[in-house]
């Protein structure tokens, strides 16, 4: 892994849309992996600033994003397609037909899954896979459990990840009990990956990634078997390292 520790968010944010937009240019037609929450916001910030100085074209990228929940619709505000269009999509220029956000819709959402991994194959697989990393070290909405769970699958959200996503709800009880993530091995096939944490309340969960053993109760320890990983960290979550 390669452990860089940043002064704050922006630059952060800076420093990884810089990896993005160096993919993009050299491969105009590459494949994105995209997160959701607070941590990729500057990320995305700094995206939409090299776009907008026509630094980086979005015209033919396409996007593959980690998760979404079950039990809400797209058009809800909280939903991870809303985000997405919110936070990046309508702000470059990123065609609507090339984006795909996980879509739990069917009466068998198994279906769904198989659906979603059959597209990231069939675009031939992520090139560069942003990620955060949850209280609990989950990577997308892969929680711990006793083995890392391989495709696209549907899981039900600990205590821990409903209570850190009350914030962007009324209350707990709003918040969806399931979602459709990316398993441990859609991630792991992404030729290189960029997971960033930021704040001292990650600070634990990143030392369990980095210096703990490779154990599914912390899905992130995975990342030290992948041979492209770049970690960006304020000084509050490298505080335990
Ligand atoms: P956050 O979520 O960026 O909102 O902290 C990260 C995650 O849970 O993966």
């Amino acid at each position: 892994m390669n452990i860089q520790v940043c002064k704050d968010t922006n630059s952060i944010g800076k420093a990884a849309a810089t990896m993005f937009a160096a993919e993009i240019i050299n491969n105009p037609r590459c494949v994105l992996g995209l997160a959701t929450g607070s941590t990729p916001l500057p990320t995305y910030n700094a995206l939409i600033e090299l776009n907008d100085a026509g630094i980086v074209s979005f015209e033919t990228v396409r996007s593959f994003n980690l998760d979404e929940y079950v039990g809400i619709p797209r058009s809800h505000e909280q939903s991870y397609y809303s985000f997405m269009f919110e936070n990046l999509f309508s702000r470059v220029n990123i065609k609507p037909d090339n984006v795909q956000v996980p879509t739990p819709a069917s009466t068998d959402l198994n279906d769904d899954c198989v659906a979603y991994d059959a597209a990231i194959d069939a675009a031939g697989g992520i090139d560069i896979q942003l990620l955060g990393i949850g209280h609990n070290g989950h990577i997308a909405f892969n929680e711990p459990t006793e083995v890392f769970p391989f495709g696209t699958h549907i899981v039900d959200l600990t205590e821990s990840t409903i209570e850190a996503n009350t914030r962007f709800f009324d209350c707990a009880e709003d918040v969806p009990k399931k979602a459709m993530t990316m398993g441990i091995g859609s991630i792991m096939k992404a030729r290189s990956i960029v997971l960033i944490a930021t704040g001292a309340g990650k600070a634990e969960a990143v030392k369990a990634m980095i210096k703990g053993e490779v154990d599914p109760q912390c899905p992130a320890s995975v990342l030290q078997l992948h041979p492209n990983v770049t970690v960006f960290l304020d000084a509050e979550a490298a505080s335990l390292l």
